[in-house]
């Protein structure tokens, strides 16, 4: 495997965006995140597809799906465009999964496990640097300059009730795709639950013995 293909999926709070960033820069592949395209383009108009939202913002903040039409667009593009990728927050339904088979090859599919309590701890005290994108959290894992703790940032659908709605989300519309991807022997389940750096090993170690083989 010369520069891996890899999807990376979990709920809400799991870490993927935490551990795609150490797989972009271990790897050198493209992160690809259907979330972080959607907050750039949170208020595109997309009423012409006469579905119940007229911008992407307004799903996100109900911790509802963005339209599968918008999204597949942007994973086409940015897709065409990568040597290599980590693809973080799609697909999200059997649908996407479908459209993302006719678009490339996997080499592995990374499955990170969290009990939703743990997740909604996370997701309630996770900060976000605007100026970064770095990711911190109100408990465990806050900057040290005071200047980038002044302007840190919480996401819009990090409340409590779209927290809720969104795990609710994936446990009716993405956990179907975790099983989907189950039996594909590029498959890896990793104990979200333990420590980021305990997290990371384990995922390293996944992707290092499947680029060995
Ligand atoms: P998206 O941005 O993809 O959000 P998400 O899947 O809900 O995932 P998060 O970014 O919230 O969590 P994460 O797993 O990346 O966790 P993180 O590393 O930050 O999507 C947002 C919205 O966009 C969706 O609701 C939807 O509306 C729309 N959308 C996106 N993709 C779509 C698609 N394909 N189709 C349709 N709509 C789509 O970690 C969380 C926190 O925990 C942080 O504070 C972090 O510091 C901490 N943390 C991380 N790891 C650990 C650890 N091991 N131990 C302790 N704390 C940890």
């Amino acid at each position: 495997m010369a520069t891996p293909q890899i999807v990376i999926i979990g709920p809400p709070g799991a870490g993927k965006g935490t551990q795609s960033s150490n797989i972009e820069e271990e790897y050198g592949v493209e992160h690809i995140t259907t979330g972080d395209a959607l907050r750039s383009n949170k208020d595109m108009d997309i009423s012409y597809l006469d579905t119940e939202h007229d911008t992407p913002r307004a799903y996100m903040e109900a911790g509802e799906l963005v339209p599968d039409v918008v999204v597949n667009e942007i994973v086409a593009e940015a897709l065409s465009a990568a040597d290599g990728f980590i693809l973080d927050g799609y697909p999200r339904n059997l649908e996407q999964a479908t459209e993302l088979e006719e678009m490339t090859d996997l080499d592995m599919v990374l499955s990170l496990d969290v009990s939703r309590e743990e997740l909604i701890r996370r997701l309630t005290g996770r900060r976000v640097d605007p100026e970064t994108g770095d990711i911190y959290h109100t408990e465990f894992n806050m900057p040290d300059d005071e200047e980038v703790q002044e302007r840190l940032e919480q996401r819009d659908d990090d409340s409590r009730e779209a927290v809720e709605r969104r795990l609710d989300v994936f446990e009716d519309t993405t956990a179907p795709v975790v099983e989907h991807y189950r039996d594909y022997e590029g498959f890896v389940e990793i104990d979200g639950e333990q420590h980021p750096e305990d997290v990371w090993d384990e995922i390293k170690k996944a992707i290092d013995a499947h680029i060995d083989d």
